[in-house]
């Protein structure tokens, strides 16, 4: 690649729900691609938007009692923070519900309109006469044609494979008020897809893309390009088509111009034109994208963009979908991450490492089993890469009193050096390939080999009879700790930034990997990653095991004036627990009163007296309720959504960290109402605060 300007982007995600784990492969591939060109000085950007219209994201922002402007308002600032959590970084982060894609929308449009390429036609579709809808595919239910299953979606069914017209379904009904729907038809717009057969069949053959990919696309060019309906009508949330009152323009027409409009919103700050990027031929177009929408960048999309003149993408890099633990990801079996649950329990990098270790430039699946995982963080980069680069910095802060010393290349370190050289690179040149999985094994064996280097040199021996040589040792360790920054950084750009303030070498560009670093004194040595013990993403709530039970009696603790001694009615069993409740309560207010209590409390000694279990309480500082339930004794509480996966027994620490609330009456567990499964849990004296 020569030094032009480079436009990276990644697909835009819709504003419909959170960003998860299956995401993030390719926002995390494509960004350790960008910044690998960063770091070699090229001239690159990487772009990306919320994809925020549609028919899914107009419902879903109704059934939450939201505008859709309001909705999708709300997913961007989550999708913002996700990304920068993940250390994916860039340099515009736009919406496709901006001013900008709606010029360019219109523009394309108008142009392939004057171009001949667009025309209406009338057609007939299904309509929910009680939504006053035409529904979209996914938005018809029904028996499938074929074989009989019950609740498949109109265009193809999950049991046994046959794709099928919404109006093909045995009983379909709206998947949203479930009303029988009826054919209706309606003017749309069709853009002559077919007439950019010969055009993108030339352009995919010249193109150099993974095969499968190119070979499947083919395929569906030599069977025939079938003009594509690019309206919709209202209600939609979307761009009005101009001159229209009730119709607007399909997402799919206006989220990849979102490409376009989010460039354009990184130029209108940096002094640089979209048309620099997108119409000029010292520029490079690279998207990258999941398996399953091929079909719109590889065939749409370019057709398009030939259509109105702009340039076609210069490279379409795609990958396949992840599966956790080897199986698609799912809600029920607690696969289903999203971005905000990982970062709560594990560091970003971990995750980059894992992935950057699993990619390659082809499209099979990658899979993230959480064994797998925890072993590759645990002893490739925390035992081997990170603890070799702490265990040099260390020595030369100990014995080198921080100082690095001449670098010199002795007959042993000379031949090190080169092997290390001639890594980087073949590291550079698989960056270039996105074959990642090959970078993290080059980069693994030099840090093998520097390891192996100071294990035999053992600095910490031949410091009492040689310091100047236990130097040497540990100024050639850290000028390897330096190779590694750079090659590491695309990957592990905080750690790194992190490590080349601890060796004093802020801002390492590529270039710089033979440049040595000798005579300097070093900043502060610290351990930056720490192992992974154990790797739970359910809920913490989900291991408490929660349930109603009725105060059969009531006692004074003989050893404590703040205690009492609760005997306890589960419904099937009958439990002692010891309450600090003397305070706020009377005994006689105690008795009889439905309680929450947690059944798996580690059980206690309370001061000669076991407790088995604790009851729940609200506080304000000064007063306490208790969180009382009319369900019968025995009844599980929860909170909708949360399964309950209750473990053997928890500890109060992990009660107290779940910050569960008591506002206007009611328990709440983020944001989400304690019940039972026939009636909510309330708080006794309204108090409002923490419940403990
Ligand atoms: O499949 C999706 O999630 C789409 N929102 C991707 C759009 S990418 C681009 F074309 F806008
Ligand atoms: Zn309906």
């Amino acid at each position: 690649m020569s030094k032009e300007r480079v436009l990276i982007t990644a697909a835009l995600p819709y504003a419909n729900g959170p960003i998860h784990l299956g995401h993030a492969v390719e926002y995390i591939q494509a960004d350790i691609y960008t910044r690998f060109l960063k770091l070699k000085g090229f001239d690159v950007i990487y772009c990306c938007a919320d994809d925020t219209h549609g028919t899914p994201i107009e419902v879903n922002a109704m059934k939450a009692g939201m505008t859709p402007e309001t909705f999708v308002k709300y997913w961007y600032e989550r999708h913002v923070k996700d990304f920068r959590d993940i250390l994916v970084e860039f340099d515009s982060y736009y919406t496709t519900n901006s001013e900008e894609n709606k010029k360019f929308s219109d523009m394309i449009f108008m142009t392939l309109k004057e171009k001949g390429y667009i025309y209406t036609k009338t057609i007939r579709q299904l309509y929910c006469p009680k939504c006053k809808r035409f529904l979209p595919d996914r938005f018809v239910k029904g028996k499938c044609p074929k074989c009989g299953a019950d609740d498949q979606y109109g265009d193809v069914c999950e049991k046994c494979g046959t794709t099928y017209k919404p109006a093909d379904l045995v009983n379909p009904y709206c998947s949203i008020c479930k009303a029988t729907p009826v054919a209706k038809d309606s003017k749309h717009y069709f853009f002559r897809l077919s007439a950019f057969s010969d055009k993108l069949r030339e352009w995919l053959t010249n193109k150099d893309i993974q095969p499968d990919i190119k070979n499947y696309v083919l395929s569906w060019i030599d069977k025939g390009l079938e003009d594509w309906c690019i309206s919709r009508d209202s209600p939609y949330f979307g761009f009005k088509i101009p001159g229209e009152k009730d119709k607007y323009y399909y997402v799919w027409l206006d989220a990849p111009v979102g490409y376009i409009a989010s460039t354009a919103n990184y130029c209108k700050k940096h002094g640089c034109s979209a048309m620099d990027y997108w119409k000029s031929s010292h520029s490079k177009i690279i998207h990258f994208i999941g398996k399953d929408i091929a079909y719109f960048h590889l065939i749409f999309w370019p057709a398009v963009l030939m259509a109105s003149g702009f340039k076609t993408p210069d490279d379409v890099v795609v990958h396949g979908f992840l599966t956790v633990n080897k199986e698609k990801m799912s809600k029920s079996r607690g696969t289903f991450i999203t971005v905000r649950k990982y970062v709560e329990s594990l560091e970003p990098e971990y995750l980059r490492y894992h992935y950057a270790s699993n990619l390659t430039h082809s499209v099979s699946d990658i899979d993230l089993s959480f064994e797998d995982f925890k072993n590759r963080v645990n002893n490739e980069l925390i035992g081997n890469i990170a603890n070799f680069i702490y265990r040099t910095l260390s020595f030369v802060k100990k014995y080198c009193n921080s100082r690095l010393g001449k670098f010199e290349l002795s007959g042993e370190e000379k031949d090190i050096y080169d092997k290390i050289l001639k890594k980087v690179e073949e590291i550079d040149e698989y960056y270039s390939k996105y074959e990642f999985r090959e970078v993290v094994k080059r980069i693994l064996e030099i840090s093998s080999l520097g390891n192996r280097y100071f294990q035999e040199n053992q600095p910490w021996v031949i410091v009492k009879t040689n310091k100047e040589k236990c130097i040497n040792v540990l100024t050639f360790s850290a000028n390897i700790v330096k190779i590694l920054c750079i090659v590491l950084k695309p990957i592990l750009p905080k750690f790194v930034r992190e490590i080349e303030k601890q060796l004093n070498v802020s801002g390492l560009k590529w270039d710089d990997y033979k440049k040595p670093v000798e005579h300097k004194e070093i900043g502060d040595v610290e351990i930056v990653f720490r192992k992974i013990d154990k790797i739970d993403f359910s809920d913490p709530f989900s291991a408490v095991d929660l349930k109603v039970a009725r105060i059969a009696d009531v006692s004074e603790h003989p050893n404590a004036d703040k205690l009492y001694i609760l005997q306890i009615d589960l419904g099937k069993e009958k439990r002692q627990i010891v309450s600090g409740l003397r305070q706020n309560y009377k005994k006689n207010e105690l008795k009889g009163k439905n309680i929450v209590v947690v059944t798996n409390l580690k059980h206690a000694n309370i001061r000669g007296v076991k407790s088995e279990g604790m009851l729940l309480a609200a506080e304000d500082g000064k007063n306490v309720g208790l969180l009382l339930c009319d369900d019968s004794p025995g009844s599980d509480v929860l909170v909708e959504g949360l399964s309950k996966k209750p473990v053997k027994e928890v500890d109060i620490k992990h009660i107290l960290k779940l910050g569960i609330v008591a506002k206007n009456g009611k328990a709440l567990y983020r944001g989400r109402v304690l019940k039972t499964y026939n009636c909510e849990v309330y708080v006794d004296k309204k108090i409002e605060g923490c419940v403990r």
